[in-house]
């Protein structure tokens, strides 16, 4: 250990997935993720279970990520943690952890907003240093968000356009619910979509002003599509699932592209990252290389592990703030909509 080393414990629970990272100088040393089974059997996540698995796995989660970085507890500069946005009771399990530990401590405390900490993954230090410039756009898709955001500094972002009712990952999700898939159904979904036809079936792809998406329709338009054709006839589904799946995905990732080519022709931006959960679905990512090449843009895709939730996001976030010296105090609370 160096003395001018900064070591910056991330912490993340704003939804199902507890998770504790040990970021050094912006390169991670560990991030564990602990997932929640229990919300399977109920086709979503259930906030007042998803709190209480927190609580459970905290303590072992972080643990965890110290003893696999290698450090101490002592060699801890400051811990980072999501104040918001997310499930209420889940992000206090977080925030009162994060708390207690910079106190018993005596570390500074820094607060991440959710949503930057997605985007700011594409800042932990990779292998080839390759970071995008600013000001970029970022399409940060999940199952809370669908955003495009003009990312001007680390912490000076705009959003230029947000979904108005359901998110991307909600779109996955709900139509894998309907398709009789278990939840989180979007990984699913990628898998079957491979191998299936895009253009077999029809979505209609919604049309809203400006740079905000609507995916509440298509979801509806799946489940009557569903209904009539199984009336006809009742395995219409096992029968069609690939091409359902890839005619599905093919109208969400319409939706997204239309929009995003839209914003960066607009602000004159080359630098074009994606994040979150769906960043993760392997057609968005080969069509954002692809219309990349056809648009001149630099793309960015981060690695698998910093798509979902995770606390290396949270860590790198809460490294550029440390560098700032932006700290909170104990009063901090958690803030279910927190905005940026
Ligand atoms: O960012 P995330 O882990 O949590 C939120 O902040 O919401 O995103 C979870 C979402 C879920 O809706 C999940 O179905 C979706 O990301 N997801 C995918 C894929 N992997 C995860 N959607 C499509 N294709 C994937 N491969
Ligand atoms: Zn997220």
């Amino acid at each position: 250990m160096n003395g001018s080393d900064i070591i910056i414990l991330g912490i993340e629970s704003s939804c199902d997935d507890t998770s504790a990272a040990i970021l050094k100088n912006g390169e991670i040393l560990s991030n564990i993720v602990a997932g929640q089974k229990v919300h399977e059997k109920f086709g979503g996540v259930v906030p007042e279970l998803a709190s209480r698995a927190h609580q459970q796995n905290i303590i072992p989660t972080v643990d965890t990520a110290i003893r696999e970085a290698g450090i101490s507890k002592k060699d801890i500069h400051a811990v980072a943690f999501t104040r918001g946005p997310g499930l209420l009771g889940s992000l206090i399990v977080g925030t009162s952890f994060a708390k207690s530990f910079a106190l018993g401590r005596n570390i500074p405390l820094v607060e991440v907003n959710h949503m930057q900490g997605h985007i700011l993954a594409h800042f932990i230090k990779n292998a080839d240093a390759n970071y995008p410039h600013f000001p970029f756009i970022c399409m940060t898709v999940s199952g809370g968000h669908t955003q495009l955001v003009l990312v001007k500094d680390y912490f000076d972002m705009e959003i230029l356009g947000q979904t108005l009712d359901d998110a991307a990952g909600e779109a996955f999700d709900k139509a894998a619910k309907i398709l009789g898939l278990p939840y989180p159904g979007g990984p699913l979904i990628d898998q079957y979509a491979r191998e299936g036809n895009p253009a077999k079936f029809q979505f209609p792809v919604s049309n809203i002003p400006d740079y905000n998406f609507s995916f509440s329709g298509l979801k509806t338009s799946i489940l009557y599509f569903l209904q009539k054709e199984t009336a006809k006839n009742p395995n219409f589904i096992a029968e069609n699932l690939k091409d359902i799946c890839a005619s599905y995905q093919h109208t969400i990732l319409k939706t997204l592209f239309r929009k995003l080519v839209k914003a960066t022709r607009e602000y004159k931006i080359s630098d074009v990252a994606i994040a979150g959960g769906v960043s993760a679905n392997s057609q968005l990512r080969a069509e954002l290389e692809q219309i990349g090449k056809e648009e001149n843009w630099r793309t960015f895709i981060p690695p698998f592990q910093y798509t979902t939730d995770n606390a290396g996001m949270i860590a790198i976030a809460g490294y550029y703030k440390f560098l700032k010296k932006e700290f909170v105090g104990q009063d901090v609370a958690a803030d279910a909509r927190l905005k940026f």
